[in-house]
């Protein structure tokens, strides 16, 4: 991001600094986004260190490894993500949209380090304690050593982390917080969310308190996203979800101990968040019989393969321009599938609507998929079910052509652990035959996979 020389102004929305006031941010292209930072200055963009820690350079060789480090969150698929644990000293920071459970999940971590033996002070900005204690009294007993503290005053929570010295600390949510430092703004906006981050960064890295910071993502110009503070803290979540389902998805977009694109799914009930660490079965619960448009897909999620059912409702359009939607799938690839479809497969689909669903609320950026929303569209299309026994996974490309994916063998696992007895995989990724009680049919093509149904 260009940055001015003395910036005065920031876009309320993406963080974009200019010297002067922009109508128009040139970043997020949002309209009167620009306020004043009048600390922003002062504070140096947040990313100064304390004065008191003083860092010397040291040979890289000599540095310990960062193994044994870790504590755990006390729920394996939160572990997951984080790549092991907890890495004592971050900073984590989970983003969401508001009501998808970032307190739940936050609460019930604390309550887990806690009983673990730690001490954990969980601040809340947003609610009062008998509030939280209702929440709490959902999820369960809470051991001696959580300590509560509703306060958005960030120099008196600090006063308070200095006295109680606790191993985590939980700011929910950065939003709310207030900060003297960059007084005259209003909390919430760019510069009070960098001023507080920076502060807590301080404490993260000087004493070594793991801090965890709840962001609340809006769409609204006003308040400050967790996006302008994703470059400060070591770990970036995304606590994901459909409102109308029970699964919640945690994802890490940005992880400085361990690899992003790693998934934890989590189920929603009255007593709180509890692990999926099935998933796949899950995803797949509720599944129609027979139908046709309905075929299962092996999606890998970082180093997890998952089982989803993709959905495809084509039928002809009353309309001059046909419509088509995707939910959990990109729309433009739909777009792209179609016309291969119809181009090298001969399908005429130009004058069809064409709606398609990743069943079990969950978002997948895959290659893979293609293959197996190429054969939900045909077999909705000719209104002939896919067998019901039958994973599929492949990349499709612009000229028909089927390519390999990687890590088929893991996919492949997860299918057979689930029961399924085939499979329609690239044929440049294995030899044709079985895998363990998986029978492995290959494609080439997409005219191979129309063969199929
Ligand atoms: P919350 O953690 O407050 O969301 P956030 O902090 O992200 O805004 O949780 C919000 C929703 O979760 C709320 O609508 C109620 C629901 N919920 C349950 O279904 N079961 C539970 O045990 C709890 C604590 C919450
Ligand atoms: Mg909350």
């Amino acid at each position: 991001m260009a940055k001015a020389q003395n910036p005065a102004f920031f876009c309320s929305n993406c963080g974009y600094e200019s010297s002067k006031w922009l109508g128009q941010c040139p970043s997020c292209r949002n309209w009167n986004t620009f306020t004043e930072a009048p600390a922003a200055k002062k504070q140096g963009g947040g990313k100064r260190k304390d004065s008191r820690v003083q860092n010397l350079p040291v040979k890289i060789r000599e540095i310990l490894p960062e193994s044994g480090r870790r504590t755990s969150t006390g729920s394996s698929e939160m572990d997951t993500v984080l790549g092991g644990g907890i890495v004592k000293g971050s900073m984590i920071l989970v983003g969401g949209d508001p009501g998808i459970g970032k307190s739940t999940l936050l609460l019930q971590v604390c309550r887990n380090l806690a009983s673990s033996g730690q001490k954990v002070l969980y601040v809340s900005g947003e609610e009062s304690p008998s509030q939280i204690k209702l929440r709490a009294d959902r999820i369960g007993e809470f051991p001696e050593s959580l300590y509560l503290m509703c306060e958005t005053d960030l120099e008196a929570i600090e006063t308070q982390i200095d006295s109680l010295d606790p191993d985590t600390v939980v700011v929910d949510s950065i939003q709310t917080m207030f900060s003297a430092e960059a007084s005259g703004v209003l909390p919430g906006s760019v510069t009070q969310v960098r001023a507080v981050t920076g502060a807590l960064l301080r404490i993260a890295k000087g004493s070594g308190t793991t801090v965890f910071i709840v962001g609340h993502v809006t769409k609204e110009g006003t308040m400050a996203g967790p996006r302008v503070l994703e470059h400060m803290v070591d770990t970036v979540l995304y606590f994901e979800g459909e409102s109308h389902s029970s699964y919640r998805v945690l994802r890490s977009a940005k992880n400085r101990f361990g690899s992003t694109d790693e998934l934890g799914v989590f189920e929603m009930s009255g007593a709180g968040l509890s692990d999926v660490p099935n998933a796949s079965a899950a995803m797949l619960e509720g599944r129609p019989e027979s139908g046709s448009g309905s075929v299962v897909v092996c999606a890998m999620e970082g180093t997890r393969p998952l089982l989803l059912e993709v959905q495809a409702l084509v039928c002809r359009s009353n309309l001059g321009i046909p419509r088509r939607q995707a939910a959990g799938f990109d729309y433009n690839r739909v777009n792209i599938l179609m016309a291969v479809l119809e181009k090298r497969g001969g399908l005429k689909l130009s004058d069809c609507d064409a709606y398609i669903n990743v069943a079990g609320g969950v978002r997948v950026r895959e290659p893979a998929m293609d293959l197996a929303v190429c054969a939900a569209i045909i077999s909705s299309f000719r209104n002939r079910p896919f067998d019901r026994d039958t994973v599929i996974f492949g990349e499709v490309g612009l000229s028909g052509e089927v390519r390999s994916v990687g890590m088929s063998d893991r996919r492949l696992s997860e299918a057979e652990k689930l029961g399924f007895g085939r499979a329609v995989i690239p044929a440049g990724s294995r030899s044709p035959g079985t895998k363990g009680k998986i029978e492995i049919t290959g494609v080439r093509n997409v005219y191979d996979v129309m063969g199929l149904i």
